[in-house]
């Protein structure tokens, strides 16, 4: 299993699970430290690379000489994500989360299905968020940028359907999780211990299923989004 965006939050509890569970993990992230970390605390079964999602041959390089490393890859998990950074403006923060959470995930969306189409089967599993279910006030690229993820794994599921092609892919979409991300936010509610969201999560990635909601309640509230108008959706 390959897990983009390792070092902390889901991505780091879900290196842990794997490895208990006997999975060969990679991970990558900027912050060499923790990845070094990492590898000192999980063993042989964990290898990684440095590795920052919007230089885009610098990734795809990483992610083929991961592959490599590993003598294959069956699993891959784009989780890198941010919802804030820091910038000289209110546009270039923008830009920064559409460059890492669409263009990033973009690029090495299209390396994995590449790769699985020539070994003939695979698993993407990209973490996008209830956040992409309607447009928050809150944060518009955040929202967007998972709205995009998710339609984006939702047509290429369909055309894996259409074209016969033994590809799974998993939109998996967290409530709120207890992580850098989240640490000192306002305002949120059901924030679930990652190792429980991640523990779900681990279940539906095994299962193989189109989509995952952690933790599971979250599946209520995706339900009542979809259900309410948007006059209403724009006043909550
Ligand atoms: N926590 C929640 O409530 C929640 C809810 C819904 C969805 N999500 C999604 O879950 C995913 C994981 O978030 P988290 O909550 O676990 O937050 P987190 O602890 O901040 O983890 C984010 C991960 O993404 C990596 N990352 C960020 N920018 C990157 C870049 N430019 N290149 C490579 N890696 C990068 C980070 O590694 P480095 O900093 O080392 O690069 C880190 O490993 C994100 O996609 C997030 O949108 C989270």
């Amino acid at each position: 299993m390959i897990i983009i965006g390792a070092t902390s939050g889901i991505g780091a509890s879900l290196a842990q699970q794997a490895i208990r569970k006997g999975y060969i993990v990679a991970g990558t992230g900027r912050r060499k430290e923790r990845l070094i970390s990492m590898k000192e605390e999980l063993g042989e079964n964990f290898c990684f690379r440095q590795m920052d999602v919007t230089d885009f041959q610098d990734s795809t390089e990483k992610l083929h000489s991961l592959i490599d490393e590993m003598g294959g890859m069956d699993i891959i998990v784009l989780n890198a994500g941010i919802a804030n950074a820091p910038a000289s403006s209110i546009v270039s923060m923008e830009q920064a989360i559409v460059d890492v959470n669409v263009k990033g995930f973009v690029q090495l969306f299209g390396e994995a299905f590449q790769y699985f189409r020539k070994t003939g089967k695979g698993h993407i599993v990209g973490i996008s968020s209830i956040a992409g279910l309607f447009g928050s006030a809150r944060n518009a690229p955040y929202a967007a940028s998972k709205a995009y993820i998710s339609t984006f794994m939702q047509a290429y599921r369909n055309r894996c359907y259409t074209s016969n092609i033994d590809i799974t892919i998993t939109d998996c979409k967290p409530g709120f999780v207890e992580s850098e991300m989240t640490e000192g936010k306002k305002g949120m509610f059901w924030v679930a211990d990652t190792e429980k969201a991640v523990k779900q999560m681990l279940i539906d990635i095994e299962k193989r299923k189109a989509y995952s909601y952690v933790t599971r309640r979250w599946r209520l509230i995706a339900w009542l989004i979809k259900l309410t108008p948007n006059w209403l959706l724009e006043r909550v």
